[in-house]
């Protein structure tokens, strides 16, 4: 599929905007936000911008970015790879990646997950979409090959990056959520002060 087509398909759907309106709310007010993988900006960007939030923005499609300029043109964005980008040079308050990490290879997954630590702020939130369950699939719409390492691997690797897993939500669309927060540099997981658990806000499924 081009991805323009996708934009057009995504542009319809409000599928996971009310999950992350949620989530952003939670944030400080004026939080600096690390949207990758933004796509076109629909409608997940939109409800940052709206939220308040301070976001910045990258894709590894110039085609989307293009749009997503023309939506945004106060939002800074780069054109960059998930696993090369410099974000900026910037730590940030939290990242957003929806749609993107089954996207990777499995090392690629892993090394994502210990470089947005990197880029975040000790107590800063991450959200992520990624299924519960392991499996491989063939996206229908661009015929990527797609892959869940599953819920006790990322929940291992995110604990070795630091983070602490606070919540899962599942949006209409039936999309995972993993809601953590850093609580220390990648390698002083094990040793910190873990803060308290909260409970899920929404159903965890088994
Ligand atoms: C399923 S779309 C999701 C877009 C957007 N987050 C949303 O919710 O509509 C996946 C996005 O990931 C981008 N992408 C794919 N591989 C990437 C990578 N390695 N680094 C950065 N962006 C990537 C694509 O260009 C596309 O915009």
């Amino acid at each position: 599929m081009h991805a323009l087509d996708f934009l057009d398909a995504r542009d319809k759907s409000t599928i996971g905007a009310d999950v992350v309106a949620r989530w952003a709310r939670e944030l400080p007010v004026g939080a600096d936000v690390i949207e990758i993988a933004c796509g076109g900006g629909y409608p997940v960007s939109r409800v940052l911008v709206d939220s308040g939030v301070n976001l910045w923005a990258i894709d590894a499609s110039p085609t989307l970015l293009e749009q997503f300029r023309l939506r945004f043109p106060n939002v800074p964005t780069r054109c960059s790879l998930a696993l090369e980008s410099d974000y900026f040079g910037k730590e940030f308050g939290a990242a957003v990646a929806i749609g993107l990490l089954f996207l990777l290879e499995e090392a690629g997954q892993l090394a994502f997950l210990r470089r947005v630590s990197e880029i975040l702020l000790p107590g800063g939130r991450f959200l992520f979409t990624a299924p519960i369950q392991t499996g491989v699939w063939r996206d229908t719409c661009t015929g990527q090959e797609c892959r869940s390492l599953g819920r006790v691997r990322y929940v291992q690797t995110l604990e070795d990056a630091g983070f602490c897993l606070i919540g899962t939500h599942v949006d209409e669309g039936q999309n995972n959520y993993y809601d953590v927060q850093k609580i220390s540099g990648s390698g002083e997981a094990r040793h910190s002060k873990p803060t308290p658990d909260r409970a899920p806000k929404m159903r965890v499924p088994s």
